[in-house]
């Protein structure tokens, strides 16, 4: 029998972990989803794992041509601006065909309060007329851009407990993974008396709770504009990833 295909998902999202489910039973392919590793216990996906960075594009593009991957799979967060650049460049420069598995942004209904900005500098500047007790959800990235707000109290839904201390003024830290439910995320915001959301527009249904919530207590959300995803073959659904890796592999066979 031939030696399976070894395929690259660049991971860290439900969808890669769905798409990792739909190809672990191929005995033609080996799968290998790689993770950042910034989170201390994340969800394995099956098939094989390799966690932490690969060193820019040009680490990634040896490690391309080093294990023979036949297709790359970029999977990651659509707010995970750098690997997706670098997966572009290395596929491109170890001439390995590359997809990327990319969900689509919620649209705002009509009861929502959007307000979109670019960045979280621009947020910055929007909070002072929404509201001063506010949620970030987003992560740690970015929330040095909201420093000089003395005036504030920020509540920051992380993973794991951070390392160090966060540079904010005031701020809590509340623990949590998602998925979450709407009843879950609206007693949060009342609890906390949130007035105001910061939000990445991820997308999906793992984080989409808080959103309803908000729009359900008639809160603003600041909506963080997604950055523009590299040129090249773009799919939304991890079925769509098994098929376009099947016609890969069909049209280069070994
Ligand atoms: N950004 C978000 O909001 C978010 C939300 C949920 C999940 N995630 C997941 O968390 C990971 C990190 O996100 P980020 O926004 O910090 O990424 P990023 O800013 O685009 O990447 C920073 C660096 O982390 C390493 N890296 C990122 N993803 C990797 C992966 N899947 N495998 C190996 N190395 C990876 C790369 O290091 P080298 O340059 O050394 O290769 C990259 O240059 C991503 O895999 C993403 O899917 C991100």
């Amino acid at each position: 029998m031939a030696e399976p295909r070894r395929v690259l998902i660049l991971g860290g999202t439900a969808e890669a972990r769905d798409l990792a489910r739909r190809l672990a039973a191929a005995p033609e392919l080996e799968v290998v989803t790689s993770l950042a590793g910034v989170t201390r216990n994340p969800e394995r996906p099956p098939g094989r794992l390799r966690r932490g960075g690969f060193g820019g594009a040009a680490g990634l593009e040896a490690y391309l041509r080093d294990q023979a991957v036949a297709c790359l799979i970029d999977a990651t967060h659509p707010y995970a601006e750098r690997i997706s650049g670098n997966a572009a460049a290395a596929a491109a420069a170890a001439g390995v065909p590359r997809l990327q598995l990319l969900r689509p942004p919620w649209q705002a209904e009509p009861e929502d309060r959007w307000v979109r900005v670019r960045d979280t500098e621009a947020a910055a500047l929007r909070l002072p007329a929404l509201g001063r007790r506010v949620f970030i959800s987003s992560g740690r990235q970015g929330i040095g851009a909201f420093r000089e707000l003395s005036g504030h109290w920020f509540l920051i839904r992380l993973i794991d407990p951070p390392e160090s201390p966060l540079p904010l003024p005031h701020y809590e830290v509340t623990p949590g993974r998602a998925p979450f439910t709407v009843e879950e995320e609206a007693e949060l915001l009342r609890r906390q008396r949130i007035e105001v959301l910061v939000s990445k527009n991820s997308g999906g249904s793992m984080t989409y709770a808080k959103i309803a919530a908000a729009r359900r207590l008639g809160l603003p959300v600041v909506m963080l504009d997604r950055p523009a995803p590299p040129a090249g073959p773009t799919v939304t659904e991890p079925a769509a990833a098994a098929d376009w890796l099947r016609r890969q592999l069909q049209a280069a066979p070994d």
